[in-house]
């Protein structure tokens, strides 16, 4: 059982010192072969365990691909469950049932002359049994205490089946959505990116390293993977050292100083040099200067794939050099270049220093979440865990805060059930148990998730809601690493009659009082391994909905997505657009609370949603110009302006914002300036606002951006009451990285504030800052 007082090294009864003394005894007792195995983790899949073995050769079908020549690519569990046999696993992913947790802890335990245990890390992404919404959605909550709550239960729920530590969150900045993982991230901004992932860290974490009831937390990918070049993932990034300092790095600090134990590698090449093996990333900023001390992984294969990448020569080369530069873990898919590593220290390659070093770390981390002590889960109490009811509601309140209200004209939301007959539910998302929870999740029960349509049924009492699907999944033309995981591949139903389906829906549509049309992408189209070069409605869904709407029924469009989608035609044709995102397990029960009017959406959008793919990217915070009336003229054909701005998110009442102040409004650099503005629920329910802080330097020792996000809150307000609301611009927020000075400034400047409901914002005034 656990100790719910225990945190850090205490939990293992032992102070740093003993600690670390009992490290020492462990690494001088250990051979160079046991160092090398403590530093690699294999991935370990029990359904390939559990396959067959049918083929001529004696491999199994296990579903997992083989590359060209016919080799395993993921190691085997025969082959991973000896190497823990022989003390040289130091860590296993993908494992999650806590009976298999603790075979495996036994082997290893057991199998190794030190007794040192496993630590099992997981993709705990955005839940772990009750899934919660999609990260770029919990992003789009603006609120940190939701987002920490979600991530508590899903440590929660991890920890008790036996993981210690999640590779999570990613603080990826975004800013192309051809890019899949943008789902993975809080979007587009530094600011809100770095609020979000303190909120991840404590969340999954807690206030430090070894809470008995949370896991590790491992933000990655360190650095720069958002800006695949062309939003093709894996592809190579090439970021100005301003973005770097500016934008790509912010949450990865702020995620090192909320506490964060780990800290994974990104797999592309950053400005020429694999992130993997990149000294400078690694020495002189992660451990140097920002003074990180926990222990870094590798992305999967990560370390090997620097010579793929035609950086090390090869594999010895390969491990040398990611070990050198202070890569603690490899995560490695098959054949570890780490088992290299007493090769590479007799050649003198690496030094054992270095070695022992890393497995200082990895031990540290495995004393410090109590593993000594207690290298078992108990599976009964996993269960219970597993079960628990308010996992659930925290859930779906996440969800209901996290949706965005992008239309709403003529009111037409919230639906009114007293005073309707008849809701058609239109498109096969609507009923997905699926795809609702989005990619990312693995150990979900899709028994118990509701969908879009099951929420409106439950929600709707006497109005008859019927269903049809009107379009077929469209299938990918390249497969995913993802469709080995069953379920992930959307299901095609036999004898779809296309033409026939479509006038089905029109006809129920016709037949009914309001169309509910639920249209975005599946979940494997969306999330690692997932760029796309188009941002249109897939599988015919458009044209769906252009049929549904010349109906005249008036119609909701529910937008499930985790990038922002062509929806140039619905903007000006449908009345009102929800983005649900991937709710999750409770998603359809939070949609028809929304759609209802039981709560009022008040989440904002974390990205500037384009018009058309061919604007990406896209953001709020550019520079200037020398032609800033123009902004919105650059292409010839199109405006240059979002189809929805940053920030932006409608509400079913409305807010006022007056008396804006700046005190004092001269302010000496170093010091702080207080901003203030009074807001007020001028409708008739109470709602959420998310009241946002954009500030703008007009003149100084660079360009700065047009606006920048600097401060924000979600308030909930009863209608009319108002709220002051202050934000304090201090030298965190006034100053920046300059690349010519090459270190942060605060430069004398006259600053244009402006306070609002999204990054648009009018209200404004100025303050000066002045040289100290
Ligand atoms: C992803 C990581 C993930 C790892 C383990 C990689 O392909 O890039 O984000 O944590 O797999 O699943």
């Amino acid at each position: 059982m656990v100790d719910d007082d225990a945190t850090g090294a205490a939990s293992t009864g032992l102070t740093d010192e003993a600690m670390q003394q009992r490290i020492d005894d462990l690494i001088a007792a250990m051979t160079v072969e046991e160092k090398a195995g403590q530093l690699t983790q294999y991935f370990y899949f029990g359904f390939q365990r559990d396959a067959e073995p049918h083929q001529a050769d004696g491999s199994q079908d296990d579903g997992v691909p083989n590359d060209a020549t016919g080799h395993e690519l993921l190691s085997q569990p025969a082959t991973v469950e000896a190497a823990l046999g022989r003390g040289e696993g130091g860590s296993l992913l993908f494992v999650t049932d806590p009976a298999e947790i603790n075979r495996l802890q036994r082997i290893t335990v057991d199998g190794n002359r030190h007794g040192i245990p496993a630590l099992f890390g997981f993709d705990v992404i955005h839940g772990f049994r009750t899934i919660f919404p999609v990260p770029i959605a919990m992003a789009a909550s603006w609120d940190p205490d939701t987002i920490e709550a979600g991530q508590a239960i899903a440590a929660r729920e991890a920890r008790a089946v036996g993981i210690h530590w999640t590779f999570a969150p990613m603080v990826d900045i975004a800013r192309d959505p051809r890019w899949g993982r943008i789902i993975e991230g809080a979007g587009e901004d530094p600011y809100l990116g770095a609020a979000v992932a303190v909120a991840q860290v404590r969340g999954f974490q807690g206030p430090a390293v070894g809470h008995p009831e949370r896991v590790i937390a491992g933000p990655k990918h360190f650095a720069g993977y958002g800006a695949a070049l062309g939003g093709r993932d894996y592809d190579e990034v090439n970021l100005s050292e301003s973005e770097l300092w500016n934008v790509y790095f912010p949450p990865f600090r702020a995620a090192i100083r909320a506490g964060a134990g780990n800290i994974m590698m990104a797999y592309m090449d950053l400005n020429g040099i694999p992130a993997t093996g990149n000294r400078w990333l690694l020495v002189e900023l992660l451990r140097d200067a920002w003074g990180f001390e926990g222990f870094v992984v590798s992305d999967a294969n990560g370390v090997r794939d620097l010579e793929t990448h035609h950086f090390a020569r090869d594999l010895t080369d390969a491990g040398a050099r990611a070990l050198a530069v202070g890569v603690d873990l490899e995560m490695a898919i098959a054949d570890p270049a780490y088992a290299h590593l007493p090769e590479a220290v007799a050649q003198g390659a690496v030094s054992e220093e270095a070695l022992d070093t890393a497995v200082r770390r990895v031990l540290e981390a495995k004393f410090r979440m109590g593993l000594f002590d207690t290298p078992f889960v108990d599976e009964d109490l996993a269960r219970e865990v597993l079960n628990d009811p308010d996992h659930r509601v925290t859930a779906r309140v996440a969800a209901e805060r996290s949706a965005v209200l992008l239309r709403n004209e003529g009111a037409l939301l919230p639906l009114d059930a007293g005073s309707l007959r008849s809701i058609a539910v239109i498109g096969p998302l609507a009923d997905s148990r699926r795809d609702i929870l989005g990619p990312w999740c693995f150990d979900q029960d899709l028994g118990e998730t509701v969908t879009v349509l099951d929420g409106i049924r439950a929600r709707a009492g006497d109005v008859l809601v019927e269903y049809t699907p009107g379009v077929r999944p469209e299938q990918r033309i390249f497969p995913s690493i993802f469709d080995m995981f069953a379920g992930n591949v959307p299901q095609d139903p036999a004898d779809f009659d296309e033409a026939a389906e479509v006038a089905r829906a029109v006809e129920l549509a016709r037949a009914s009082d309001v169309a509910v049309v639920v249209a975005g992408e599946w979940q494997n189209m969306i999330g690692e391994n997932a760029s796309r070069s188009s941002l249109t409605l897939p599988a015919g869904q458009l044209e769906l909905l252009q049929a549904v709407v010349a109906t005249g029924t008036p119609v909701v469009l529910l937008v499930m997505n985790g990038r922002p989608l062509d929806l140039r035609w619905a903007a000006e044709h449908v009345p009102a657009i929800l983005d649900i995102w991937y709710p999750g397990t409770q998603g359809g029960a939070a949609v028809a609370n929304l759609l209802f009017g039981d709560i009022s959406p008040g989440g904002k959008l974390p990205f500037s949603w384009p018009r058309t793919v061919g604007q990406v990217p896209m953001i709020y915070s550019h520079n200037r110009s020398h032609d800033p009336k123009k902004q919105g003229e650059r292409y010839w054909n199109e405006a240059s302006t979002p189809l929805f701005p940053f920030g932006y998110g409608l509400s079913y009442s409305s807010f006022e914002y007056t008396g804006l102040s700046v005190d004092p409004s001269v302010v000496v650099a170093g010091g702080s300036v207080t901003v203030a503005v009074t807001v007020t629920n001028t409708g008739s329910r109470p709602a959420d606002e998310v009241v946002q802080l954009y500030l703008h330097q007009r003149y100084g020792s660079a360009s700065r951006p047009v606006r920048e996000l600097k401060g924000f809150r979600r308030l909930r307000l009863e209608p009319g009451e108002s709220r002051d609301v202050p934000f304090t611009l201090g030298p965190d927020e006034l100053g920046y990285w300059n690349a010519a000075v090459r270190d942060w400034v605060i430069d004398p400047s006259t600053f244009d504030v402006w306070v609002g409901g999204d990054s648009t914002a009018a209200l404004g005034t100025t303050f000066e800052l002045t040289e100290g």
